[in-house]
């Protein structure tokens, strides 16, 4: 009787030990690599970053067959950077809370002072990002430092370089200091059911609390909305066959913006076979192409499909932008809005032109306050044909419905909209601002009067009509660092 108990205890405990060991279940957990929840200290997210590279790296050893899944258990842990280079075949499963801790001062940076983002993944393929879990940046006391000139850099949150066959799904991303998910040089993402959100009321209190809530410094927008370039970006690839849906974005910058690719990327050459759909944005500044600048590798993005979005008070909607530059050329062709809703637009509704920027430094382009500051030049330098608007509604718009404007020498070409509703505002002008833009317009109100301005006198920009591949060769070595806005 006794020893048959005792045989069952032992059995139980047998049972027990086995389940516990990560090497049995595949699945590999952090505790079981020193991290520790609970705990608001740099040093410990540290160790927790360092619990979780070592996991990836333990899961990442197992047989190809078996259940890889790296694991965070449903508790907050704070988690300073860290970074992967190299992983394949890899589950992340995220069912905790991941905060990065606020203690600015210790925050690591790379070799040019650029701080560093909470997760770095280099030269990685089949992964998949998934959990119910929560990614918190805890960005506002970055973006008030920032708007300060106190700091000149931010983390982003999740970055990743030179990655193919990923998919990210259902995880929560929430007040990044600077973009929520920055995917450049990329290939065959899926990324659907996550959240990205930027605390709309903390932000707002915690400007009120510094008197920011002006319209001062950022153009014609209504008292009490928050000032919005805080480059919070939701999702912003460059890379090649992209699919996004089912996801919703609250933030003050770029909810998706697919920006161009080049010659010099390695895994292809131009940002193309995009399909963006089922989403929900609120605030926001659109649904975006760009920025564009000019790019001695030529600066490229092509065949993109955003549908079926929903807009609430977004600060813009479509928004395709250009940036300054003197050397090289870019080209964005073949790109479809279709079936858009925009409730309540708190600025233009439908731009495409040079971007409207300004960085809290002070850095940037400009054009913030155009046409009442008519300085905001087109570049010619970037090529934009074959762009479709259809099946779009925008209601109760605050302010004049958008800005169509291309420059003289290189003006826009086959620029169809169909069925293209903005009703509403009427400030500064009642309908859009629209120059060399040619192609046209069907059930569209109010109906673009597009003029055609005065050509400058510049050589350039034809040439490069990009009509099959006809690109300039590449020159990399007197390429000028742009910042990738
Ligand atoms: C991975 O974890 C298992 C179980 O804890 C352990 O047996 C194995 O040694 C670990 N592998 C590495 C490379 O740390
Ligand atoms: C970091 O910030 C937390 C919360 O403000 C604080 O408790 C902690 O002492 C700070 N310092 C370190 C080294 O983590
Ligand atoms: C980084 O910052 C340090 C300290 O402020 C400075 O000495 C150094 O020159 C900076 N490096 C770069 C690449 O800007
Ligand atoms: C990525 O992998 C390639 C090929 O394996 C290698 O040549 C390259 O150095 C790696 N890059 C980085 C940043 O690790
Ligand atoms: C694209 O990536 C997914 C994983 O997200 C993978 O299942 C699929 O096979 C990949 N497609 C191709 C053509 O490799
Ligand atoms: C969209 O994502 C949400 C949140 O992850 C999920 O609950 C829902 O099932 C998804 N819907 C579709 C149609 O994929
Ligand atoms: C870009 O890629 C395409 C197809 O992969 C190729 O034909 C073209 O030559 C490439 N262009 C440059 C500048 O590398
Ligand atoms: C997006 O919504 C459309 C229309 O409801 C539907 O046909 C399509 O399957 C959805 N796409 C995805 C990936 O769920
Ligand atoms: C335009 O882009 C769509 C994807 O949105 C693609 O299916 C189509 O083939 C492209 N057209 C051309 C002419 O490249
Ligand atoms: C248009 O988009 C809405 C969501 O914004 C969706 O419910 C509807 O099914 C879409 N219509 C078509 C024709 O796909
Ligand atoms: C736009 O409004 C018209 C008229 O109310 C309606 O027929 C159409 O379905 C709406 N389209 C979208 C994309 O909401
Ligand atoms: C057109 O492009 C030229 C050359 O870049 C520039 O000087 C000019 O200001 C542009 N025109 C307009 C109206 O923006």
């Amino acid at each position: 009787m006794r020893s048959r108990r005792v045989r069952l205890a032992l059995a139980c405990l047998l049972v027990l030990l086995v389940a516990g060991m990560p090497a049995v279940t595949g699945r590999v957990s952090i505790l079981d690599f020193g991290a520790v929840p609970n705990s608001n200290n740099f040093y410990v997210a540290t160790r927790n970053a360092a619990a979780l590279m070592a996991a990836a790296q333990n899961a990442s050893q197992l047989p190809l067959g078996a259940d890889r899944t790296v694991y965070v258990p449903p508790a907050t842990f704070y988690m300073a950077p860290s970074s992967y280079t190299g992983l394949h075949d890899l589950t992340f499963e995220i069912d905790g809370e991941l905060i990065a801790p606020l203690n600015m001062s210790l925050w690591p940076t790379d070799d040019h002072n650029n701080s560093l983002p909470i997760f770095q993944f280099t030269n990685c393929s089949r992964l998949l990002l998934t959990g119910s879990g929560v990614v918190d940046g805890q960005g506002y006391d970055w973006w008030w430092l920032i708007i300060l000139n106190i700091i000149h850099t931010r983390p982003h949150m999740l970055c990743m370089d030179l990655c193919q066959d990923v998919e990210i799904a259902n995880l929560r991303f929430k007040n990044s200091a600077q973009f929520h998910l920055r995917l450049h040089d990329i290939h065959n993402f899926t990324i659907h059911g996550i959240s990205i959100e930027v605390d709309v009321e903390a932000q707002r209190e915690l400007l009120a609390n510094h008197g920011l809530l002006t319209t001062e410094a950022h153009a014609p927008l209504p008292i009490g909305i928050p000032t919005f370039p805080l480059n919070t970006d939701g999702i912003d690839p460059a890379g090649t066959k992209v699919h996004i849906y089912n996801v919703t974005i609250q933030n003050f910058d770029d909810a998706v913006a697919i920006k161009p690719a080049s010659s010099k990327f390695v895994l292809s050459n131009c940002s193309r076979d995009y399909l963006v759909e089922n989403s929900t944005v609120r605030f926001g500044v659109g649904m975006t192409i760009g920025s564009v600048p000019p790019n001695l590798g030529i600066n490229c993005v092509e065949n993109v499909l955003f549908r079926n979005i929903r807009f609430e008070a977004p600060i813009k909607g479509v928004y395709i932008k250009t940036n300054p530059g003197e050397d090289g050329y870019g080209v964005i062709r073949n790109v479809t809005y279709r079936n858009l809703t925009m409730e309540n637009p708190l600025w233009w509704s439908i731009y495409i032109g040079p971007q409207q920027q300004k960085q809290p430094d002070g850095h940037g382009p400009g054009c913030m306050i155009y046409p009442l500051n008519p300085d905001c030049p087109t570049n010619p330098r970037i090529t934009i044909s074959d762009i479709t608007l259809e099946d779009i509604n925008a209601t109760n718009a605050l302010l004049s419905p958008g800005i169509l404007r291309c420059n003289a020498s290189n003006p826009c070409t086959n620029m169809v909209f169909r069925n293209v509703h903005v009703q509403g505002g009427s400030w500064p002008t009642s309908s859009f601002i629209c120059e060399n833009f040619d192609g046209t317009f069907d059930d569209v109100s109010p109906l673009p009067n597009c003029s055609q301005t005065p050509a400058q006198h510049v050589q350039h920009p034809q040439q490069v009509a990009l009509q099959g591949n006809v690109w300039p060769a590449p020159v990399m070595s007197q390429d000028k660092d742009i910042l990738a806005d």
